[in-house]
């Protein structure tokens, strides 16, 4: 395993590495979500790159940055586990950035728009910023990203067409604890009570894909607000069933023949996103 931290070092080492090139990009504080991707990616390509990177654009809450975890030893260890021929970019804020640390602003098809969009200004045009030059600094043919991030994973795959940029992006599914929480790098916040709460989000997702065909959908979304009111710690910020490729909405009237589920709450001070095909 090589450790990089600086990307003009990385570009020279990779123009002799063998292709395909799979690169999976993560924020760190690894977990079986994120391994899984290292994984396929290793199974998938001849050469293999991680970058861990808190990338300060794509947080509209400078709390929510201050208190994202780090564990940079462990990751690299449960990196090695898996193999020891990946490359590993560990850049700081400059190397990406120089000193003008803000976004680009890119066209994100108004997929931007509707939930985590909606509740997290600017968040995506971070996402798409540091993702864009990550692939663009380093052209791998093929990018992994987990599907609890969905609009995320859309809102990449409509970035990476637009720009006409060569890479294929990879969407992989979720990988949940045994009581069905989504992992996530945020769970590790959780005390072992507000873990078992946290696993609600997917139990409503479930409930509502058992009702989504039988019942229209404004009285399955009512439904829903309803089982939050009984836990005062959790608090529903959106549920909602949209178009798989457009992120819209599906009409209250209607009952669900295909669909997403997306839901969000707050537990405490953290924020849990979680998200169910319908169909
Ligand atoms: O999903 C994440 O961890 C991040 O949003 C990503 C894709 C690594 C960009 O910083």
């Amino acid at each position: 395993m090589k450790v990089f931290i600086t990307s003009q070092s990385l570009v020279e080492h990779l123009s002799n590495k063998t292709r395909p090139l799979g690169m999976v990009p993560t924020m760190g504080a690894l977990h079986h979500g994120h391994l899984s991707l290292v994984k396929r990616a290793v199974k998938e390509n001849q050469s293999v790159l991680i970058s861990i990177f808190i990338n300060p654009t794509q947080f509209d809450d400078k709390k929510d940055l201050e208190r994202y975890p780090v564990n940079i030893h462990a990751d690299l260890c449960l990196i090695k586990e898996i193999s020891e021929k990946v490359l590993v970019y560990v850049p700081k804020v400059d190397d990406i950035y120089g000193n003008m640390v803000e976004s680009k602003s890119f066209d994100l098809g108004g997929l931007d728009e509707v939930m985590e969009g909606e509740k997290r200004s600017g968040h995506f045009q971070g996402v798409a910023t540091v993702v864009t030059h990550f692939l663009k600094t380093f052209s791998p043919d093929h990018a992994y990203f987990g599907e609890k991030d969905f609009q995320q994973l859309l809102i990449i795959e409509h970035v990476v067409q637009s720009l006409k940029l060569q890479t294929k992006i990879i969407g992989c599914p979720i990988i949940r604890e045994s009581n069905g929480l989504a992992m996530s790098s945020r769970n590790s916040l959780l005390s072992d009570d507000q873990r078992k709460l946290a696993s609600k989000l997917f139990e409503v997702l479930q409930f509502a894909k058992s009702k989504a065909k039988k019942i229209p959908y404004g009285t399955l979304k009512n439904m829903v607000a309803g089982l939050f009111k009984k836990h005062h710690e959790l608090t529903l910020d959106y549920f909602k069933i949209v178009d798989p490729k457009t992120l819209k909405e599906i009409h209250l009237e209607e009952t669900v023949n295909r669909g997403r589920g997306f839901i969000a709450a707050h537990l405490g001070k953290i924020r849990l996103i979680d998200n169910l095909d319908m169909s």
